[in-house]
């Protein structure tokens, strides 16, 4: 299928300057959606899974699904004061400042195998944070797996020590 036929580009958004890929004509497409889901799950291929991780609040889309059709539980990770239960915290860069990502403490057990999922692989920063948050917990990255990877940003350099999967790269 061809899926980047499916992505949308929108100019200066959010900011001047900034070509925002916008993938909901793809989520309302009901074959798209379906066959995304497949491929990322592919992607995983068939190593053992027991979470996939989500980032809030794109990653939130896709990581649920994939988790279901893998017969592994979803993990949310979310940004600062959002969680309800005691957390781990990690911090991480932006342009401007930094923000901050949390995951439950009983999220993920010591030695589970999981997968993080993110809509877009951008500078790394966060997808980057999160495996950190799962590392903190005892778990195993065996996978960073994303829709969309933007490698002019080269965020696969701040990911070195980790598996990385995207569907379409740009
Ligand atoms: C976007 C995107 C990724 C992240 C990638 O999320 O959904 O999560 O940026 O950028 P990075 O690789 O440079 O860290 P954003 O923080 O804009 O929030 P959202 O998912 O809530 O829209
Ligand atoms: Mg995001």
């Amino acid at each position: 299928m061809d899926f980047e036929s499916y992505i949308r580009d929108i100019e200066d958004f959010p900011k001047p300057g900034i070509v925002f890929k916008d993938i909901t004509p793809l989520l309302k497409d009901p074959k798209a959606l379906h066959k995304a889901c497949n491929v990322l799950c592919e992607m995983v291929g068939d190593q053992k899974v027991d979470k996939v991780v989500g980032v809030d609040s794109r990653g939130f889309i896709f990581a649920p699904l994939i988790a279901s059709k893998l017969n592994a539980g979803f993990v949310p990770v979310r940004k600062k004061g959002k969680l309800p239960y005691s957390t781990v915290s990690e911090s991480y860069k932006l342009e401007y400042g930094e923000d901050i990502v949390e995951i439950h403490t009983d999220a993920i057990l010591k030695g589970e195998k999981v997968v993080v999922h993110d809509d877009v692989l951008a500078t790394g920063g966060t997808a980057s944070a999160v495996c950190k948050l799962v590392e903190k917990l005892g778990g195993e990255v065996i996978q960073c797996n994303f829709l969309i990877q933007l490698t002019f940003l080269n965020g696969s350099d701040k990911l070195n020590e980790y598996r990385i999967k995207s569907l379409l790269q740009y």
